[in-house]
């Protein structure tokens, strides 16, 4: 317990049903990002029994050292290796990318670009973004940038390969993405007011920027599967998942950071599903052969999607829209300083 928010009891109603139905994957190689805790420890440990190879993509902690000590320790046959890459940095997503090329000789099965933040303060990174907009999707446009002849390699190799973002119900936020939040304007872009309904008003503070970096990730997925299709790359699947509302570290990470009170982390819990059942849209994404490319996973469609069965949706049009998509597009190579050509 922290900052008086203690997180409350509950139970996986799916999560054990779900993992028995994935099928063995044995000779092929996963990466996921932000696997210290949350969703993402959720989803290296299921990929990792099931037999793949388990790529974790982690900024150098205790935390990341003892999560993968831990999974290690559960399974010490499973092939897991840690990564230090910090995506509040391009230059150790870069050499992050070139340990993973250098292992992935024969392809990437699938890219999760799962870690994030939320709503935590108005403050720039070493490269001079937002750290919301650089962790949640700056970084991980850039990994896919790198990874994509992995991904091509694999999915010639073994028929399909995939990336999965990860979004949120806060994509809903403003429904517009703005180009200013891909600028270098770190620590400029609307201060640290924490309240929801006034970030909602106003379109400012730590709320505003996390559901732009939701909408982007929503956003990037639309933009990648259409560059797939046009591309003729019918194996290479782009997919997105939102969790509800999980109970994992976030909500304790913005408590303490000051985004939101204990109190409102506690209501919003209460309409919550553990990490586990949160954890089920990605690893579907990930692992079920059926998934498919252009589409989104989770507990539903709509703001009141806290809880409940994964079920497919369609990608919705106040992000799947060409100025939307050229804009993502067009500023994040620019914020990366590199064309991303699929
Ligand atoms: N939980 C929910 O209710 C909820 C709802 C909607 C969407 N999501 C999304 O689900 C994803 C996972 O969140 P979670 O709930 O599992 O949160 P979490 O428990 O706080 O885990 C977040 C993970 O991201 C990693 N991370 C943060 N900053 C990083 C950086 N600079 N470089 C590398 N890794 C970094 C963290 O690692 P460190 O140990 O280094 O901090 C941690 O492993 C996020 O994208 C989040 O937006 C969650």
């Amino acid at each position: 317990m922290t900052n008086g928010y203690k997180k409350p009891n509950l139970k996986s109603l799916y999560f054990d049903d779900e993992v028995q139905k994935i099928s063995s994957l044995q000779g092929k190689t996963i990466a996921i990002t932000g696997t210290t805790t949350g969703i993402g420890f959720v989803a290296a440990r299921t990929v990792a029994n099931k037999g793949a190879r388990a790529l974790l993509l982690n900024r150098k902690s205790e935390r990341s050292k003892s999560s993968y000590h831990q999974l290690k320790k559960e399974n010490p046959g499973a092939n897991i290796v840690n990564i230090e890459c910090d995506l509040q940095s391009f230059d150790s997503v870069r050499k992050a990318a070139l340990r993973v090329i250098d292992l992935c000789q024969d392809g990437l099965d699938s890219l999760c670009n799962n870690a994030g933040i939320m709503a935590l303060k108005d403050e720039a990174t070493v490269d001079g973004f937002d750290v919301q907009m650089q962790t949640n999707h700056l970084s991980h446009f850039l990994l896919t940038k790198e990874f994509l002849p992995l991904l091509k390699t694999a999915a010639e190799l073994r028929g399909d390969a995939r990336v999965v973002n990860h979004s949120s119900i806060a994509r809903y936020g403003d429904k517009k993405l703005k180009a200013k939040y891909f600028d270098k304007r770190g620590g400029d872009l609307g201060g640290d007011g924490s309240n929801m309904i006034l970030a909602s008003l106003t379109r400012k503070g730590r709320w505003a920027r996390y559901s732009q970096t939701k909408l982007a990730n929503a956003t990037f997925t639309a933009c990648l599967h259409e560059k797939f299709q046009k591309a003729g790359l019918h194996n290479l699947k782009a997919l997105v998942a939102h969790p509800g509302v999980a109970m994992s570290d976030l909500q304790t990470t913005t408590v303490n950071d000051g985004g939101m009170s204990a109190w409102l982390a506690r209501q919003m819990m209460k309409n919550g599903q553990t990490m586990e059942d949160g954890a089920l849209g990605i690893i579907k994404c990930m692992t079920d052969s059926d998934s498919q490319s252009g589409k989104f996973y989770g507990p539903g469609r709509g703001m009141m999607a806290s809880k409940g069965k994964v079920v497919k949706f369609d990608l919705e049009k106040f992000y799947d829209n060409r100025l939307t998509k050229d804009l993502l597009w067009n500023k994040s190579c620019e914020a990366i300083g590199q064309e991303f050509v699929v």
